[in-house]
């Protein structure tokens, strides 16, 4: 008898859900029985998503599935990056309260990263902020242009905007012609053998369905991984303070004010609020702490952000923050919500959900489901989860808003991991924050190295520079070098060159996305792994 795994079951038809199944069926090449069983009564959660770049290389590439295919069927709209908004107590004079947090690299010049050169000229008194400095797409952002040209050639790394209820949707038939049993059924109950694995799951019409894996993707409620493997799940409420979410789709009239290629991140308070623009409308959410603002409250101001007459529909979500203290258990695999959640001022979810699958793959069992390999898995995903939620927290205890109990509690009553803490002295001593940092495109074409090294020193740059701190003093080494300030002055001139390149060059991202939805422009007809040379 083989001792490989037959058959697979995933609870959950959701983003997470689909994602597995369609992942699971490529990896293993079809030839495990796969069977997903969707809920009738569970509503799905998602109103308008963010993603981050690999996305395409290594979910949508691995399936074979082109960006221009997918994009058309999920309202997909790009993201260059994510706009901080009213995360300052006071703003720098003439300028709006603001910063991006972009894709890509930092460059780097003689071995130090651009922006130490940019902190040397600050300290002088240069005003221009880091990023329109040391990145060359801030002004093409502004000017809400799309990222790359209308042929499809790619400008600047980005990632996308989309309907996740449109994802699950496309990965489910994707799924289904290949060969995954979809089953629409409420699970009951389960069963467990004499070593404690699910043998079965029964349902609510009657069915009692076999595996020997099982993937919960139920949500919250963690079905399987905490209702039946009852293992608990590490609340981390008191690193986030943030708990639940008002969320909506907002019509916009994009003739006017055209389509944002940028996720927003707008700082509220008692909390901060998504804007995710796609094409006719966004989505959006206010993400607030309950103990900081009542429903009705945290309702109003949502509300009142964007003039939503009480008529308009919203979706309340209450979260909880943190992850399992393991996903995997015996042959219970925990994707997506049911395994962990961190408040998406990143974007990090659906990336959640495909790294989880990743590592899942890399750590495939066979039947005697050696504990090793479950170890491993364990091992990353939580390493994965608690490194996000460290930099998801910076945000928090570095701002200098103060306006309101909630900006109080969180400069002064978060439980701060030492590993955190250490990245943000090194920041502030001008070291580098992280071990690692690719100056290369490269970065992006190898998802273990990025899985990682996920936070480089660019965003850690981009997230402390953005709220107003700037390391004590300029890296001493540089002050030795002249010739390394003046190719830094180079570097500088030719970033502000590339810039204005990039504002003459590229349509607007609402004409692209117009054009892409009628079929006449081609999303990157350039792989993501090779750079355009004039990139900078
Ligand atoms: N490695 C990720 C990336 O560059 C880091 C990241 C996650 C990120 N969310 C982000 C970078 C949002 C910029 C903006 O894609």
């Amino acid at each position: 008898m083989s001792d490989l795994i037959e058959s697979i079951v995933i609870l959950g038809g959701g983003t997470a859900g689909w994602m597995a199944a369609s992942y699971l069926s490529k990896a293993l090449q079809h030839k495990v029985k796969i069977t997903l069983v969707e809920s009738k009564a569970i509503p799905k959660i998602g109103v308008g998503e963010a993603t981050i770049p690999n996305l395409q290389k290594s979910f949508f590439d691995y399936l074979g599935i082109p960006e221009r295919q997918w994009m058309k069927h999920v309202n997909g709209a790009f993201k260059a990056g994510i706009k901080f908004v009213n995360w300052k107590k006071t703003p720098a004079p003439g300028r709006e309260n603001a910063f991006y947090h972009l894709f890509g690299n930092l460059p780097s010049c003689d071995g130090v990263p651009l922006a130490h050169y940019w902190v040397k000229k600050h300290k002088e008194g240069f005003a221009e902020p880091m990023e329109y400095a040391c990145y060359p797409q801030p002004e093409a952002l502004d000017a809400k242009h799309a990222p790359c040209l209308l042929d499809g050639t790619r400008q600047m790394y980005y990632a996308w905007h989309f309907d996740a209820h449109l994802v699950a949707d496309y990965l489910k038939q994707w799924s289904i012609e290949r060969g995954v049993t979809h089953i629409v059924d409420d699970m009951v109950d389960a069963t467990l053998d004499d070593r404690g694995h699910i043998a079965s799951v029964s349902t609510k019409e009657g069915r009692t369905l076999r595996a020997d894996l099982f993937i919960d993707c139920s949500g919250f409620r963690g079905l399987l991984i905490n209702k039946t493997m009852k293992e608990p799940f590490l609340d981390m409420s008191d690193h986030l303070l943030c708990d639940s979410a008002v969320a909506s789709a907002v019509p916009n009239d994009d003739a006017r004010v055209g389509v944002e290629p940028y996720t927003s991140a707008i700082a509220m308070n008692a909390g901060w609020t998504w804007k995710i623009p796609m094409l006719g409308r966004f989505g959006s959410g206010y993400v607030f702490s309950s103990k900081f603002a009542s429903r009705e409250q945290a309702t109003a101001d949502f509300r009142a952000l964007w003039g939503l007459p009480e008529s308009h529909p919203l979706n309340h979500i209450k979260f909880r923050v943190g992850r399992n203290a393991r996903s995997w258990v015996k042959n219970c695999v925990g994707i997506g919500l049911s395994s962990l959640f961190l408040e998406p001022l990143e974007s990090t979810g659906i990336y959640f959900i495909y790294a989880a699958l990743h590592q899942l793959v890399k750590h495939f069992p066979d039947t005697s489901f050696d504990q090793r390999q479950i170890d491993s898995f364990n091992k990353e995903i939580a390493y994965m989860f608690d490194d996000c939620r460290d930099f998801v927290q910076a945000h928090y205890f570095t701002t200098s808003r103060d306006d309101t109990p909630f900006w109080r509690a969180n400069q002064h009553e978060l439980r701060i991991s030492d590993s955190i803490k250490e990245k943000i002295e090194r920041y502030k001593a001008g070291l580098p924050v992280t071990a690692t940092n690719l100056d290369e495109a490269s970065y992006y074409d190898n998802f273990d190295y990025e899985f990682r090294n996920f936070w480089q020193d660019g965003n850690y740059y981009c997230i402390l520079s953005g709220m107003g701190w700037q390391p004590d003093r300029v890296l001493p080494v540089i002050r030795y070098r002249q010739s390394s300030l003046d190719k830094a002055e180079a570097m500088f001139r030719d970033i502000k060159r590339r810039s204005e390149e990039l504002k003459s060059s590229l349509p607007t991202n609402y004409h692209y996305l117009q054009s892409l939805q009628n079929g006449r422009a081609s999303a990157h007809r350039q792989p993501h792994q090779t750079e355009p040379s004039s990139f900078s």
